[in-house]
Order: C-alpha cells, then structure tokens, then sequence
C-alpha cells in the first residue's frame, strides 16, 4: 500500500496532510510513503526529517500520483493532477463536493474512490477523525487572537495607581465547536464573554465556560437530529436582531461562527447594529468564505465602518499552519486506518460502515 500527497497551491493552502510524525506512523503501519520535494518545509519540516523516516521524496508530482494507491491533500489536487488519476486509486481530503461537483463526478465515473471529510457523520467514533472539529477549533482561537491584536484597548481588567480599564466585553455569536472555543480563549484572557446560539444545547456548553448565554426566544425547536442549526424563521430572525443590537451597544469585539450546512451564512449583524456599536469595536467573521455573518464583511480585508472593524479570511487556518496540520493529519491517519483492511492489505469500501458510506462521494 502506497500513499502520496502533494504540495498544495500555496497561495491559498499553507496546511500539509502528512506530518513527519504522522508519515512515521504510516511506515510503521506497513505504508510507503511518497511526497513532493520541499513538500513541509514552509512548516519547518524539512525533507531530510521525511527522508531520515523513509519517506520517499520526488521532484516529480506526477509519479507520486501515479504510484500511490492513496492520495491524501487538503483542497483538490489541480485539473492536471485530476486527469491522472485512475481506476481503483483513492483521493482524501476537503473536497467541497458541492463547489467541484463536475469535476469530482467525472472521477467518480472513472471509478475513482473519492472521500470527502468534511461529510464526516458527527458520531462519537468518528471524532478521531473529524476535521470539522480539529480545524473549527483552532479557528475559534485564532480569531479571537487575531480580533484582540486589532484591538486597541486592554482585554482584561487592570486597576491600576491611574486608574481602572475595564474588561473588554465580546459576545460570541454561534456557539459550536469554533465558538466555544473563542468563548474559553477570550475568557483566559479576562474578557466578559456573551454568546448566543439557535440551539438551547450549547447554552449549558456556554454557562461551563464562564460566559452568559443570551437567548432568543423559540431557540428551542432550532436544532436538526444531526445536532446542526436549522435556518430560522422570520418570526426568529426579528426577536434576535432585537436582541442582538441592544446588547452590540456595549460589546467591543464580536466574533461571528454561525453556520448552517450546505446553505449561505445567516446575515446576523446587520447594518443598523454596526451604526450603533461604538466605535473602535471589532467584528471578526469567521463565516467570511460563507458569505459572511456580518454587513460589510470583504474576505482578507479589514473594512471600517463608523469606527468599527469588520475583518475576516478565507483561510484562517493560514495562520496557525503547523498545529492544523497536525491534527489535520492525523484525523486523516484516523480515517485511512478504518478504511484500510490489515490483512487483505487492501482500502476497503464497506458502505455499511457510516464514515466510509457518508463521505464517499457517489
Ligand atoms: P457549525 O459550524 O455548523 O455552526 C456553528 C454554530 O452556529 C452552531 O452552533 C449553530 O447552531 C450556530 N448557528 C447557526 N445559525 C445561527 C444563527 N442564525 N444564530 C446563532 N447561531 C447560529 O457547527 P459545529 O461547530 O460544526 O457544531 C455543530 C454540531 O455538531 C453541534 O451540535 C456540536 O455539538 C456537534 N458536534 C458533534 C461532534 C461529535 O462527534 N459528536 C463533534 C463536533 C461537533
């Protein structure tokens, strides 16, 4: 068994899928494993480091891709790449199905095994692999690292001999795993965290956090079996921008993570609200690439209106580079080890196994 991967598009993709760490673990497992020269040395990985475990590094992309029996990335492999792709090969990565349906159809149809993880179902033997989670995570931290840098106050209280600062107040607005985690992160830092959500669930996650929960009424029937956020009703949407722009007159930094799948980002702070902020208040949208929870929202910019900071990326991830790729990989180690059978040596497509039956892509 042969697994490859190669260097991503480095102008949007700085993450990489096989750490040396995670490289040793394949070798052990009885893999070879293949990548691209200088495929982590962006990262600080060089390729000796790969080299000195076994690995195998080539200039040449294509030979990786044609000896590998799977090929592991973060994004899609480039149009060049695609078409050498074959029969009975494997492709894992983020592969946004819905945004490249053509071209991953066309590689279905050449009975290619094509594995989307972001399709990964939310159940407990899956966590190991979920990419959502690992990568929501660390997201959720860096914005609110990102929001308070930009910041031009103090975060925590600070009495002083001339004087007191108060605590900086942020309001979170989504609290799954990307706003929980923006939630504990602001809060060891001593700001008063506020958070909202359509799902009443995360109110207890929030209250374990130290934060306040703002609800909304009717947040009750806003969740799906799935545990995901339903899209909300008009009736809805009122009572929350009611809500939400009394309270945004004394937030400083919101950081906006809500989310609903396969659909646009709800528009959550509208302008109206951002009129009343005050000013030098910050707004980071996680949701930017989806469309934007905020008014105002431009993908890698910072736009400022009335005084207020809108910013948000379309990979923060970028960011944090090196621990993404960690966890990133080894979600995918997770993943190729239930898909892999030991002893017939071989990827196995038991489509009654629910993560392998989910994140193909039929
Ligand atoms: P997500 O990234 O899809 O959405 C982020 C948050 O925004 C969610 O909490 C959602 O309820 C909220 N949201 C959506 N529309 C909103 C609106 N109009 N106003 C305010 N908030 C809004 O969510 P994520 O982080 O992927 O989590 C989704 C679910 O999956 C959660 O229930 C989480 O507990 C669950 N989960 C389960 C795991 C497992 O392995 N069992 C692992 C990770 C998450």
């Amino acid at each position: 068994m042969r697994i490859g991967s190669v260097l991503e598009n480095q102008k949007i993709e700085k993450r990489i899928a096989i750490t040396p760490d995670i490289a040793k673990k394949y070798i052990a497992l009885g893999f070879e494993v293949a990548l691209s020269e200088k495929y982590g040395e962006h990262l600080g990985f060089k390729d000796k480091d790969y080299k000195e475990l076994g690995v195998e590094i080539s200039k040449d992309e294509k030979e990786i891709i044609n000896s590998a029996d799977i090929i592991v990335q973060l994004g899609l492999l480039s149009d060049d790449n695609l078409l050498l792709l074959k029969e009975n090969q494997t492709l894992i990565g983020v592969l946004n199905p819905h945004i490249n349906k053509e071209k991953i159809e066309k590689l279905s149809k050449k009975n290619i095994n094509i594995f989307s993880l972001e399709m990964l179902p939310r159940i407990t033997r899956a966590q190991s692999m979920d990419i959502l989670s690992s990568q929501a995570n660390l997201a959720g931290y860096k914005a609110v690292i990102e929001s308070f840098a930009n910041f031009e106050k103090a975060i925590p209280m600070m009495m002083t001999a001339a004087g007191t600062i108060p605590a900086a107040k942020v309001l979170v607005v989504g609290a799954g795993v990307a706003g929980l985690q923006a939630i504990a992160t602001a809060k060891r830092m001593g700001a008063v965290v506020f958070a909202t959500d359509v799902r009443m669930a995360s109110k207890e996650q929030v209250e374990s956090l130290g934060g306040k929960f703002l609800t909304v009424e009717g947040s009750e029937n806003l969740e799906t079996e799935g545990g995901y956020a339903k899209e909300t009703s008009e009736d809805f949407k009122k009572k929350q921008e009611e809500l939400l722009a009394e309270t945004l007159k004394k937030i400083d930094i919101v950081i906006c993570t809500a989310l609903i799948p396969g659909k646009k980002a709800p528009l959550i702070i509208k302008e109206n609200m951002i009129a009343n902020m005050k000013s030098g208040s910050i707004i980071y949208d996680l949701a930017a690439i989806q469309g934007g929870n905020s008014a105002f929202t431009d993908v890698d910019k910072i736009v400022v209106k009335e005084g207020v900071k809108i910013m948000g990326e379309a990979n923060i991830l970028n960011k944090l580079p090196v621990s993404a790729s960690n966890l990133y990989s080894k979600n995918v180690l997770n993943f190729v080890t239930n898909l892999y059978d030991k002893e017939k040596k071989k990827v196995n497509i038991n489509l009654e196994d629910e993560i392998i039956e989910k994140t193909l892509i039929k």
